[in-house]
């Protein structure tokens, strides 16, 4: 995305990936955009078949108490959310780069960072042919996800680690069957917490809290369907079941590294910051920073100002900062803790119960979830 932004602004780029087309292209991940998400795809001229493939959602449904509450985003933000799956988005993406004939290079290995706090930083790596390449730039981004490389380049005195851990885990499915609902459902039970998501009309997207331990290969289908339906379980309601062909256990963390620039080396996306995946944030938030540093380093390059390099971070830092609280109070909310305290267990419920039935509870979710407004300088 932030090859493609920068193309558009005249300004090359070359994008490597040590993971193949192939093997981006089957990792499954999240499936929810942000409007201002889908904006960028849209209106940034990448695609608008999630405008025909995906699915716009106006709301969501929280569940608890055998109940479920519907919070509706039109109504209290005029926004949406799409069902997208990321998978989807990186397909969108790579095919934009090839039909502008943008430079990314799948597949690398060896990659290194040289020279990186010199005004003519460069990468070296070996492509999929096995030919050693040295590219020099002006800027190196590294947007290497949760196990970044380039972050550990920024020099550890001047840098801070900010971790939050959980005690427990999601448990991940995809199944072959008809959606059980129109819109997502978070759950809160006393078996723990489950969601309910999807991907079309036959390929659905299941996750229940787990221990961070758990083997996938002590579920059986029978299993999985009996521990989701329980934990939705009331009004009535009943999930389609389907052979389940996909089954992953999710690890959950929040982290922060800052700074998230040092010099001509900037990190943006998970190389930076992790969520927990309640509220599905991480791409969304990725998307942000790429959208604020292509901004920002077109007016680079222009100008030659330094200065300009040093606003990208604390722009970036203040979504990052909502969108790791958000994630942390979905979770908190609706998750149960080993031990099962049963004061955390009902103060649970009245916070459910606030968010549900207030319309400031409501709106207060809903601007969050679908993505706090662009406008407002984030
Ligand atoms: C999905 C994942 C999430 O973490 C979430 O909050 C909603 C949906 C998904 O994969 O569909």
């Amino acid at each position: 995305m932030l090859a493609h932004r920068l193309s558009r602004q005249g300004i090359s780029t070359i994008a490597v990936d040590t993971r193949t087309r192939h093997e981006i292209e089957t990792t499954h991940r999240a499936g929810i955009l942000e409007s201002g998400s889908v904006d960028m795809l849209v209106r940034g001229g990448v695609s608008d078949r999630i405008l025909r493939d995906g699915y716009e959602h106006h709301g969501v449904e929280l569940r608890y108490g055998g109940h479920g509450h519907r919070i509706d985003f039109t109504e209290h933000v005029g926004s949406s959310v799409w069902l997208y799956p990321q998978t989807d988005v990186f397909i969108d993406l790579a095919d934009a780069r090839e039909r502008d004939g943008g430079d990314v290079r799948f597949g690398v290995t060896d990659t290194e960072v040289l020279d990186p706090y010199t005004e003519r930083p460069a990468i070296r790596f070996i492509d999929d042919a096995g030919e050693e390449w040295t590219v020099r730039a002006k800027i190196v981004v590294g947007a290497d996800g949760s196990r970044s490389m380039c972050r550990n380049l920024i020099p550890a005195e001047t840098v801070t680690r900010y971790f939050h851990e959980y005690p427990f885990a999601w448990f991940g499915i995809l199944c072959e069957a008809p959606m059980s609902a129109p819109e997502l459902i978070y759950a809160h039970s006393d078996r723990g917490f489950a969601l309910i998501s999807q991907r079309t009309d036959s390929v659905q997207r299941m996750y229940f809290q787990c221990d961070p331990n758990e083997n996938p290969d002590d579920w059986s289908e029978d299993r999985i369907w009996s521990e989701l339906q329980a934990r939705v379980a009331g009004d009535g309601f009943a999930l389609t079941t389907g052979p389940v062909f996909e089954k992953v256990v999710l690890k959950f963390r929040s982290f922060v590294q800052e700074p998230m620039r040092h010099g001509r080396l900037v990190l943006a996306g998970d190389a930076a910051h992790t969520v927990p995946p309640t509220g599905a944030k991480g791409l969304n938030l990725a998307l942000s920073d790429v959208r604020i540093l292509s901004d920002v380093l077109a007016r680079f390059l222009e100008s030659g100002d330094e200065r300009i390099l040093a606003t990208y971070e604390p722009t970036a830092l203040r979504r990052v900062w909502r969108s790791q609280n958000f994630s942390y109070w979905m979770t908190q909310m609706l998750h149960l803790a080993p031990g099962g305290d049963p004061f955390a267990v009902k103060r649970q419920l009245g916070e459910l119960e606030t968010v549900t039935g207030t319309r400031q509870g409501q709106a207060y979710l809903a601007n969050a979830y679908t993505g706090w407004p662009r406008e407002e300088g984030l």
